[in-house]
């Protein structure tokens, strides 16, 4: 597995926009080498996994599922030449100034033709959608034979992420407001497929082959410090297997 060094490290979004130096800096010192050692996993799954799974795509028809405001995708790295961006919120997509080609539609009905893209990625989408049968039968219907997807979403068994299942969009707002956290909008979000189990299952139903899940994501809550000292031990628990369903983050990669 190639590493990238912290220092290279592309800042995690939400994480205040704070450098790798403020945020190591915000870290009890006790704490610091292992909070390096999550950093860099995280960097490796937020940045080098992502551009592995890219190779071979930069003159390929690729589908950002969900694009919103900024595309992660485009920010990679890797020219990708052909992405074609898909949001349902036509001034999200405006500011979005990382692709060139965007339409306007929701992932439950995709406006393309079927083996369309010959890869579909979709970043922070899945945590919103209602119907996730529906939304991987898309994602297979307008892949190519051989087509990847990469999904990432938030696991519903991370503390931080579960009560967003019952608060609604104005609740969050307000807690993200009183945390003095970064917001780059706030969408209703049900968690209808944000475990292991269920994207094994949706997708596997869905015809899809070879599905992989990691779990990846590091603390981006720096103050107050006693909270950060929390998620750094809650981290802790998430690496070992049994409690692995705290983690952030869920990645699921396959193929059709
Ligand atoms: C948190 S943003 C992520 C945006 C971008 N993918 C990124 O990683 O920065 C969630 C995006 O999902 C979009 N979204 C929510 N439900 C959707 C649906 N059913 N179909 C397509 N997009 C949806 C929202 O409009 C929003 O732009």
């Amino acid at each position: 597995m190639s590493v990238i060094t912290p220092e290279k490290q592309e800042l995690p979004k939400g994480a205040f926009r704070m450098t790798y130096e403020q945020q190591l800096a915000a870290v009890p010192k006790v704490f610091r080498a292992y909070w390096k050692k999550l950093a860099e996993k995280n960097g490796y799954y937020n940045k080098t996994f992502i551009l592995e799974w890219a190779d071979g795509l930069e003159d390929a028809l690729v589908l950002d599922a969900g694009c919103g405001q900024d595309s992660t995708l485009s920010r990679r790295g890797k020219p990708l030449r052909r992405i074609v961006g898909l949001d349902p919120l036509r001034e999200d997509m405006q500011v979005n100034r990382t692709l060139r080609h965007k339409t306007q539609g929701v992932l439950e009905e995709l406006p393309f033709a079927d083996e369309t893209f010959a890869a579909i990625h979709c970043d922070s989408v899945f945590e919103h959608i209602t119907d996730p049968a529906r939304v991987v039968g898309q994602f297979y219907r307008v892949l190519k034979p051989g087509g990847r997807v990469l999904i990432n979403t938030n696991s519903v068994f991370n503390p931080f992420m579960y009560p967003n299942k019952f608060l609604s969009v104005r609740q969050r707002e307000w807690i993200k407001k009183k945390m003095r956290m970064a917001s780059e909008g706030t969408y209703p979000a049900p968690y209808r497929i944000n475990t292991r189990r269920r994207l094994v299952r949706y997708l596997s139903k869905a015809g899809f082959r070879d599905v992989r899940i990691y779990r990846w994501g590091v603390p981006n809550l720096y103050r107050p410090r006693w909270f950060l000292v929390l998620q750094l031990l809650m981290e802790l628990l998430a690496e070992t297997p049994l409690f692995c369903g705290l983690k952030h983050r869920l990645m699921a990669t396959c193929r059709k």
